[in-house]
C-alpha cells in the first residue's frame, strides 16, 4: 500500500457553474475542486491551508470509517477545532474499504458554497471487474446563488416560523463542467453517481440506457437493472451502463431536482429544477433532442441487497429512539430537533472532551446539548428514526456502513417499538432517506473507538441542529493524543483545551 498526498490551498474564487458567477470556495485558485483517488490500504494525506481569508474551514471525508483515526474525520466541534484564516491541518488516515465516497467541509454549513469533490477508493479485487470498460463521475447538486453564511443567516431567524431552508437557484450537474459524458458505442461504463446536494433530491434517467447498479454508497450490491433512480443528498450509486452500439448517437439524460417534497410513485413529472445532459457517443451530432421521461418511478432503495446476502446482525445491545421534526428553541430560533432537542455546537470538539474526562466519558452529562448517546465496544446498535415531519429526510452515520432493517413508505407512521421483520438479507449504506411521517430502523456494530455524528444530511437541517452524537467506546479514548497542528488551531481560536498532557 502507498501514500498519497495533496497540498491544498483552499481560497475564495469565481465561478459560474449555472452562469451566474459568484464567489466559491475552490482549492489551488481553481473551482471545480479537485477528485481524491486512491485504493484500499492506502494513506490518503491532505495537507490543507486555509487561504479564505474571512473563514474557518475543515474537511470531512464522507462515508470512510477512520478505524482508530477518529481524530481525522473532519466535522469543526465534534473531531477538531476549525481551521482559522491562514493556518493549516494535515489529515492523514488508512483507507479499508473501496468505494465512491465524497469530502465536504463539515463547517458552518460551507459546502454549499462549493467546498466538496469526489473521493474515489479502488478495489484491487473489485467482484465486478472485468464487466465495464471505463469509469466516469457523475455529480449532481443544487445550487444557490447566495453564499452559505448569509442564508443561514436568513433562515436561523425567528422570522422563519415556517422552518423554511435556503430553496436552491438551480441545479447543476458535474458542477457545471459540460453536461456531455463521452460514450463510446459498444463499452460499457462503471458511472460513479454523487449527490453534493444541500436540499434537494435528484431523480435521474437515461434514455434508452438500463442502469445496472452495483453499488450504493460505499457497500456492494447485487446487480439491479433499474431505468431510475433518486439519489439523496450525500448518497452515491454506481451503476453500469453499456452504450448502445446499434447506432452511433447522442442520448439525453435528465437529473430532475425534488426540493424536499415528498415523492409518491405518481408524482409530478418535473419539478422546476431540471437539467439535460447527452451520453455523447457523436460528438458532432445532435445535442438537442430532450429526454423522453414520462414518469418517475425511481428504484426503491430496499431493493439493493448486498452482494454478499447479510442477514441483520443481533442480539440489539442498544436501542435509540429519535423522533425527529421541527421545533422553536428558547431563544425563538427556528431549528429541528431530535427528541425535542436541537444540537447545540460546542467549542470544545467533543472528541477532546472525551480524552480528557476520564472515568466521567461515559456520562452523557458531561458533553453539553450535542444529543450524546455512549455505546460500547462491540455493542450492537439499533436506532429507530421517527420522521414526524411530511418531507423526506436522509440521514447519515459518520464511520459506518449501517444495516437499513425497516424503511416502509410515506405516511406509514411511527416505529411500532418491536424489532424488524426482516430476516433476509437487508441493504447496507452510509446514508439512507427516511420518508415522510414514516420511520426508519437501521443497526450497527461499534467496532472501533471514536465520536460520530449522525444526522440530516440537508446541510441547511444541519446548521437547524438535526444532529446526535454517538459516543462509541469512550473508556479506549482515555487519555488520547491529538495532531500538535490540530492543537495549534484549538489555541489560534482561542478554544480551551487541556490535553496531550
Ligand atoms: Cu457528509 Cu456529517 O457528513
Amino acid at each position: 500500500a502507498g501514500t498519497v498526498t495533496y497540498q491544498w490551498e483552499v481560497s475564495w474564487v469565481n465561478a459560474a457553474p449555472d452562469g451566474f458567477s459568484r464567489p466559491v470556495i475552490g482549492v489551488n485558485g481553481a473551482w471545480p475542486c479537485p477528485t481524491i483517488e486512491a485504493t484500499v490500504g492506502d494513506t490518503v494525506v491532505v495537507q490543507l491551508t486555509n487561504k479564505l481569508g474571512n473563514q474557518t474551514t475543515g474537511i470531512h471525508f464522507h462515508g470512510i470509517n477512520q478505524v482508530n483515526t477518529d481524530y481525522m474525520d473532519g466535522p469543526s466541534g465534534v473531531t477538531q477545532c476549525p481551521v482559522p484564516p491562514g493556518s493549516s491541518i494535515t489529515y492523514s488516515f488508512t483507507v479499508d474499504a473501496p468505494g465512491t465516497y465524497w469530502y465536504h467541509s463539515h463547517n458552518m454549513g460551507q459546502y454549499p458554497d462549493g467546498f466538496r469533490g469526489p473521493m474515489i477508493v479502488h478495489d484491487p479485487v473489485d467482484p465486478y471487474k472485468g464487466q465495464y470498460d471505463e469509469e466516469v463521475i457523475l455529480t449532481v447538486s443544487d445550487w444557490y446563488h447566495s453564499q452559505s453564511l448569509d442564508l443561514v443567516r436568513k433562515m436561523l431567524s425567528p422570522n422563519n416560523t415556517q422552518f423554511q431552508p435556503p430553496i436552491p437557484n438551480g441545479i447543476i450537474v458535474n458542477e457545471g463542467r459540460s453536461g456531455r459524458i463521452n460514450f463510446v458505442k459498444g463499452k460499457t461504463y462503471r458511472v460513479r453517481i454523487i449527490s453534493f446536494a444541500a436540499l434537494g433530491s435528484a431523480m435521474i434517467h437515461f434514455d434508452s440506457h438500463t442502469m445496472r447498479v452495483i453499488m450504493n454508497d460505499a457497500s456492494y450490491v447485487q446487480k439491479t437493472d433499474t431505468y431510475q433512480l433518486r439519489v439523496s443528498p450525500a448518497q452515491r450509486y454506481d451503476v453500469l451502463i453499456s452504450a448502445i452500439d446499434r447506432d452511433r448517437r447522442n442520448y439525453p439524460f435528465l437529473v430532475s431536482l425534488d426540493i424536499n417534497r415528498d415523492f409518491a410513485n405518481d408524482a409530478t413529472l418535473r419539478w422546476p429544477y431540471n437539467f439535460t445532459g447527452y451520453l455523447a457517443m457523436d460528438p458532432a451530432g445532435d445535442f438537442t433532442q430532450k429526454d423522453v421521461v414520462t414518469k418517475w418511478r425511481p428504484a426503491d432503495d430496499s431493493r439493493f441487497s448486498p452482494l454478499v446476502p447479510e442477514p441483520p446482525i443481533g442480539p440489539v445491545t442498544k436501542t435509540v429512539k429519535l423522533d425527529f421534526t421541527f421545533c422553536i428553541d428558547a431563544n425563538g430560533i427556528p431549528r429541528a430537533c431530535f427528541n425535542g432537542q436541537p444540537m447545540v455546537p460546542q467549542k470544545v470538539p467533543t472528541l477532546y472532551s472525551v480524552a480528557t474526562t476520564g472515568n466521567d466519558n461515559t456520562n452523557p452529562l458531561v458533553y453539553g446539548a450535542v444529543n450524546p448517546f455512549i455505546f460500547k465496544m462491540g455493542d450492537i446498535v439499533e436506532v429507530a428514526l421517527n420522521n414526524i415531519d411530511a418531507a423526506i429526510h436522509p440521514f447519515h452515520l459518520h464511520g459506518h456502513q449501517f444495516q437499513v432493517l425497516d424503511r416502509p413508505a410515506s405516511g406509514a407512521g411511527r416505529w411500532s417499538g418491536r424489532s424488524t421483520s426482516s430476516t433476509g438479507s437487508v441493504p447496507r449504506r452510509d446514508t439512507v432517506s427516511v420518508n415522510a411521517n414514516s420511520y426508519v430502523v437501521i443497526r450497527f456494530k461499534v467496532d472501533w473507538p471514536g465520536v460520530y455524528l449522525f444526522h440530516c444530511h440537508i446541510e441547511w437541517h444541519v446548521e437547524m441542529g438535526l444532529t446526535a452524537t454517538f459516543i462509541e467506546a469512550p473508556e479506549q479514548l482515555r487519555g488520547i493524543q491529538f495532531p500538535q497542528d490540530h492543537l495549534d488551531n484549538c489555541r489560534k481560536m482561542n478554544i480551551p483545551y487541556q490535553g496531550n498532557a
